[in-house]
């Protein structure tokens, strides 16, 4: 059994009890862990951290050795969970995975009808020297993963330094999302040398589907980039398909013919942001086509679409739960610098700060600085559990999977009180 020293001991930071009649299930939703406890050890456990008593002065209390023994082994596992920390412990988000995406760019070579930055040819992008101060900031986080996207990255002319600039100090893994048009030889041999891993988007299985989305002839440019690529000798390429009324139907072509180029195929939900705020309106698959594109479980070792850490949700929790990493693990800075929670959720509204504007990023970001600011109070009203249409629901880690739902909709869900009763086998 592990040794406890601390004298007194806290709640992890997003610690989420959700409490049933015999038992309590309680997550961590920063590292994705979930336990279940008896609702005594619960109550005992949850008082002595509300008193402020330590773990000896209970202890002290117990009146047989069994007593102590079963409060000791329900500590252990809280706090290999990191349900709870001694109250000196402030290392939570000084150590944790941090993933960020950055659009070095908002300009793009095409014109996607569902773009959801509105990417085109103008140029609203910062100078040379501006970027590379946002990149040197975010290796000062070091984050493990960087993910670069746009707009279209490779349309930036020093796209090599920048990325240079990054892997002259950085460790961690390097991703880009492209459209593939720009792909060349040298390009891609550059690209083999210093990404983990490469998403290209496709939208389609051929030149007459993807060209209702991606316009005429993009199809051919961007199956040559993926061989390039490939010739290259990049073996981690996957290429996506944002799910529509229309490209659900064909989702089975679309993973044989990744399949036959040796890439991963990967499906997105459309989000109705962006340019598809206005084009796409009506192209949101009806709920059963979209059931017929849930995940398939082999799509999910993508590597690049997981987020650090949430490999640690899927080993221990047999349950779907909230683990959304919006910013905590995850932040999403625009081509101008802007910090938002996540690359669906770059809202004005929940802007966290702009990185030219902060002189250390690292303690911005780690030491929580951000949280004063009007955009992240504005978020936080809408985590499954301050979020003021769910309060008192004892469901609400197993509802919710992520934010942006809740953000957008700003009700709870429609099927409610069938999902409320179809979630209560969480405590059988
Ligand atoms: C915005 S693009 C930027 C990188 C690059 N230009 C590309 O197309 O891959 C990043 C990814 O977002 C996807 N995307 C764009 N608009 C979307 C939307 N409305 N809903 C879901 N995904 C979208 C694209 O298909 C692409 O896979
Ligand atoms: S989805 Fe990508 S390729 Fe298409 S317009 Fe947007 S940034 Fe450009
Ligand atoms: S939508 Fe309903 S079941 Fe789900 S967390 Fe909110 S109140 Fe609970």
């Amino acid at each position: 059994m592990k040794e406890f020293q601390w004298s007194r001991i806290k709640y992890g930071d997003r610690v989420v009890p959700q409490i049933g009649a015999k038992n309590v299930i309680i997550q961590n939703v920063n590292n994705g862990k979930v336990v279940k406890i008896t609702k005594e050890a619960f109550d005992t456990i949850d008082a002595m951290i509300h008193a402020g008593w330590s773990v000896e002065e209970v202890l002290n209390q117990c009146e047989t050795g069994k007593d102590k023994e079963y409060l000791l082994e329900n500590l252990a596992y809280l706090a290999e969970n990191e349900v709870v920390r001694d109250i000196n412990d402030f290392s939570e988000y000084q150590e944790m995975p941090i993933r960020i995406d950055w659009d070095i760019t908002n300009r793009c070579n095409l014109k996607c009808k569902h773009c959801c930055v509105s990417a085109d040819f103008q140029n609203h992008d910062l100078e040379q020297e501006a970027l590379l101060e946002v990149a040197e900031k975010i290796v000062s986080l070091n984050p493990v993963v960087i993910v670069i996207s746009g707009g279209e990255p490779l349309v930036r002319k020093d796209f090599r330094e920048i990325i240079t600039t990054i892997k002259k100090k950085y460790q961690g893994k390097l991703f880009l999302m492209t459209n593939a048009v720009l792909i060349d030889g040298e390009m891609a041999r550059f690209i083999a040398e210093n990404f983990s891993s490469v998403s290209v988007s496709l939208d389609g299985v051929d030149e007459e589907t993807c060209s209702t989305i991606r316009g005429k002839g993009v199809y051919a440019k961007t199956i040559a980039g993926i061989r390039q690529l490939q010739e290259a000798g990049m073996t981690q390429i996957s290429a996506s398909m944002v799910i529509t009324k229309t490209t659900y139907k064909y989702k089975y072509r679309f993973i044989d013919m990744c399949r036959e180029m040796h890439i991963e195929p990967f499906l997105r939900s459309l989000s109705l942001v962006g340019r598809a705020e206005v084009k796409m309106q009506d192209m949101i698959p009806a709920e059963q086509e979209e059931i017929e594109c849930m995940p398939i479980p082999e799509l999910e070792k993508n590597e690049m679409e997981k987020e650090p850490e949430k490999e640690g949700a899927k080993k221990s929790g047999k349950v779907p739960t909230f683990s959304c990493g919006a910013a905590f693990r995850q932040f999403q800075i625009d081509y101008c610098g802007n910090i938002y929670p996540c690359q669906s959720l770059m809202e004005k509204e929940l802007l966290l700060g702009n990185v030219l504007e902060i002189e250390d990023l690292n303690d911005y970001i780690r030491n929580r600085s951000f949280v004063r600011t009007k955009g992240y109070k504005t978020l936080e009203q809408y985590f499954p559990y301050n979020f003021s249409e769910c309060r008192g629901c004892n469901k609400q880690i197993f509802c919710w999977n992520c934010i942006e739902p809740i953000y957008r909709e700003k009700t709870k869900r429609e099927d409610c009180s069938m999902a409320n009763c179809a979630l209560d086998r969480f405590w059988e």
